[in-house]
């Protein structure tokens, strides 16, 4: 029974080897140099049916064959979370956040893990106040994933970029760290 939460924590942090994706050619690449880079972390707890006071995501929605504290088989298919997740500058859980992390995700392959993710960035702090918004597919079967900066508003006014996505710890049955590097090409 290990395996219920570890799955769940699955989510966007699959420790994979390097099966990472194929590189297929981009003949018209334009070479573009990023107006602005920003690294942050995130950090998920999931709620189990046991951490209702420390639980930062939980699961609402799930198939006709899944239940709410556990994720459904297979990879967590069908299932829909919410999450609202501690920003920091460092990998520090215990750090003072400088926002939150808020939105959803949910998975989206039969087959492998994968998901799909909707969220925002909202800074309120000394360093930045305003949103960043993030869509996009989440392979989770790649050590890491490039999700779209598709806006913002404040510090952050019309922002466009492109987010890397890392796992950057996966600790226990429900603990999980996002490492999120950020390149804005419109800032
Ligand atoms: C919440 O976290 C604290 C500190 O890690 C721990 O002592 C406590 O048992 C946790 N509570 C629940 C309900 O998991
Ligand atoms: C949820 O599903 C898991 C796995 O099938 C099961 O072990 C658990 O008891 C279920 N929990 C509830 C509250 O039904
Ligand atoms: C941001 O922080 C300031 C100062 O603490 C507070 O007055 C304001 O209501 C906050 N705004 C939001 C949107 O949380
Ligand atoms: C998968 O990873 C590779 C290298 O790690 C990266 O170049 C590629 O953009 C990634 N694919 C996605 C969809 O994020």
């Amino acid at each position: 029974m290990a395996t219920k939460t570890q799955a769940a924590a699955l989510f966007l942090c699959l420790l994979i080897s390097a099966s990472s994706a194929t590189a297929y050619s981009r003949k018209t690449r334009r070479p573009r140099t990023p107006c602005r880079e920003l690294t942050f972390f995130f950090h998920d707890v999931l709620f189990n049916g046991h951490n209702h006071d420390n639980a930062t995501a939980v699961i609402v929605g799930s198939p006709q064959w899944g239940n709410k504290t556990a994720m459904a088989k297979p990879y967590n298919f069908g299932d829909l979370m919410v999450f609202d997740d501690p920003i920091t500058l460092d990998n520090n859980f215990h750090g003072t956040p400088v926002g939150r992390a808020q939105g959803m995700y949910f998975y989206d392959q039969w087959s492998i893990y994968g998901s799909w993710v909707g969220f925002s960035f909202l800074f309120n702090s000394t360093e930045y106040v305003g949103t960043l918004n993030f869509a996009g597919a989440n392979p989770l079967m790649n050590k890491t994933r490039d999700i779209s900066v598709i806006g913002g508003t404040g510090d952050f006014f019309m922002a466009r970029g492109v987010a890397t996505l890392t796992c950057d710890a996966f600790e226990g049955d429900v603990y999980f760290r996002l490492r999120v590097d950020i390149k804005l090409y419109e800032c």
